[in-house]
C-alpha cells in the first residue's frame, strides 16, 4: 500500500480573525472542469507568501480567481482584501480595490515605450508609485524609458510588468512565475527588488516553479495539490522538510 505522509495538520489552517487578504472555501471552474476545490488561506499585511505545487495543481487558477478574471468562474467562496469583498467584484473593480496581478506572459503593450506602458497604468487614479520612484527601484527601466517595451530583454520585461503594477495604488501584488526563463543573475536582481518592495510594506503572493528561490524569499508557503491546500505554514519549514518537498514539489 502506498502510504502518503500526513501533512493534514498543516492544511486549511485559516484563522478566525480576518486577515489582510483572506480566501475562504473558494471553488473555481473552467466550464465543467472543477479546478480549485475549496481553497482557504490568509495572507498577512506586509508578508510574502509562496504559492507552490506541481504543474496543473491550480496555482494560476487561484491567482486568476482572486483577481476576478472572467475565466475561471468562482462558483463558491469568499475573497476579502482589506475588508473589501473581492468575490463580489469584476476584475476592473478588484484592480481598483488594490489587486495587482502580474501574469505569467507579462502583457507588455506593443507599440508603447517603457514610459508609455507605465503612464498607461496611471491613466486613472488611484495612482501608486511615481515614475521617479519606479526608476529608482529599476534603474534599467529608467535607462530604457524611451525604448519600446516589447524590445526589452525577458528580465527587463518582467521588471516592467512588476513596475506597471506598482504604478497603480495596489494593496497586494500577485506574481505568476516571475522568474520563468530568466538567468540566475537576473533572478537575483528581481529577488532583491521584491525584498525592497516588501520593506516598503507591500503584501505579495509569488507563484514559482523555482520553489527553492521562492521559499528563500517568502515568509510563509501554501502548497496546492489537485486544487486543494495540502500545506500552510512557514516557508523555512518546507525547505527543511525533504518528504514534503518530494511529495508535492518534486525538489
Ligand atoms: N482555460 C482553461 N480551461 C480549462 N482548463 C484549464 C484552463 N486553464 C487551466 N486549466 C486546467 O486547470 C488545471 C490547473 O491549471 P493551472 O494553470 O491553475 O495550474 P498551475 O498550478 O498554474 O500549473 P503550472 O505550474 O503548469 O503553471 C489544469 O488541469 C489545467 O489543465
Ligand atoms: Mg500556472
Amino acid at each position: 500500500m502506498n502510504v502518503r505522509p500526513d501533512f493534514s495538520r498543516h492544511a486549511n489552517k485559516a484563522e478566525t480573525a480576518p486577515a489582510f487578504l483572506s480566501v475562504w472555501d473558494m471553488h473555481s471552474y473552467y466550464g465543467e472542469s472543477y479546478i480549485v476545490q475549496g481553497v482557504s488561506f490568509n495572507v498577512h499585511e506586509g508578508e510574502i507568501l509562496a504559492l507552490l505545487g506541481r504543474n496543473g495543481a491550480g496555482k494560476t487558477t487561484t491567482l486568476r480567481s482572486i483577481a476576478r478574471l472572467d475565466n475561471p468562474q468562482v462558483l463558491k467562496g469568499e475573497i476579502w482584501l482589506d475588508h473589501q469583498p473581492l468575490h463580489k467584484m469584476r476584475s476592473f473593480e478588484a484592480a481598483q480595490a488594490g489587486l495587482g496581478l502580474v501574469p505569467e506572459d507579462r502583457r507588455i503593450i506593443p507599440g508603447l515605450t517603457v514610459e508609455e506602458n507605465l503612464q498607461l497604468a496611471q491613466i486613472q487614479p488611484p495612482i501608486g508609485w511615481s515614475l521617479d520612484r519606479i526608476y529608482e527601484l529599476f534603474p534599467r527601466l529608467g535607462e530604457r524609458r524611451r525604448q519600446e517595451g516589447v524590445t526589452l530583454s525577458g528580465g527587463e520585461q518582467q521588471m516592467l510588468s512588476i513596475a506597471r503594477a506598482l504604478a497603480r495604488d495596489i494593496k497586494v501584488l500577485l506574481l505568476d512565475e516571475p522568474y520563468e526563463g530568466l538567468a540566475p543573475v537576473i533572478v537575483d536582481e528581481i529577488e532583491r527588488t521584491l525584498r525592497h518592495i516588501k520593506e516598503q510594506g507591500m503584501t505579495t503572493i509569488i507563484v514559482e516553479q523555482n520553489a527553492v528561490r521562492a521559499l528563500q524569499l517568502a515568509d510563509r508557503a501554501i502548497i496546492l495539490d489537485t486544487g486543494s491546500v495540502v500545506y500552510d505554514g512557514d516557508a523555512a519549514e518546507v525547505l527543511d522538510n525533504a518528504d514534503l518537498r518530494a511529495e508535492y514539489l518534486a525538489i
